[in-house]
């Protein structure tokens, strides 16, 4: 099955994180994954059920909406930075060092995907959108 370009609909937080772990199965070292929806989405949720998928606590994954940046070990000494831009203006951006942090052989999840310039972030990324209806389903859209 090929996840990319696909419209997955989530009645409840379990259904979201079964797509997230699907969603994990095709991702390798060096996947950068920008999550985009307003807050309550899910982002954190499904970022959760991910690094769960590669051997991380999910107590450990908290938004880092405080932080920015965390970062997790995972099996086989995986590496995985969860980023939270909420709180971030564009002129704090302007000057945060992502190059201090970026690193090719780590998996990269990014919430407020939409406050950065995708092009700081190498190569390969794939967008995954969460659009929350008035029944409060999620319709989460995969671009690769
Ligand atoms: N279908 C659903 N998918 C994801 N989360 C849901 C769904 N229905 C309800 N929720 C709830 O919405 C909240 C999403 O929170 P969170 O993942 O922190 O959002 P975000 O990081 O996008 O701000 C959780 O409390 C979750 O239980
Ligand atoms: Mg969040």
């Amino acid at each position: 099955m090929n996840i990319l370009n696909k419209v997955f609909l989530s009645g409840d937080p379990e259904e979201t994180k079964k797509i997230a772990r699907q969603i994990a199965e095709k991702i390798e070292v060096g996947d950068v994954l920008l999550f985009y929806g307003g807050l309550g989405a899910g982002k954190t949720l499904m970022i959760k059920s991910m690094c769960e998928y590669f051997g991380v606590s999910e107590d450990l994954v908290t938004s880092p909406t405080f932080n920015i940046l965390r970062m997790y070990r995972g099996k086989n000494g995986i590496l995985i930075l969860h980023f939270d831009f909420y709180r971030m203006e564009k002129t704090d951006i302007d000057f945060f060092e992502f190059d201090d942090y970026l690193n090719e052989d780590a998996i990269v999840f990014v919430e407020w995907a939409e406050k950065v310039d995708k092009d700081i972030f190498y190569g390969k990324y794939m967008e995954i959108f969460i659009d929350v209806d008035e029944k409060g389903t999620r319709k989460i859209r995969i671009k690769g």
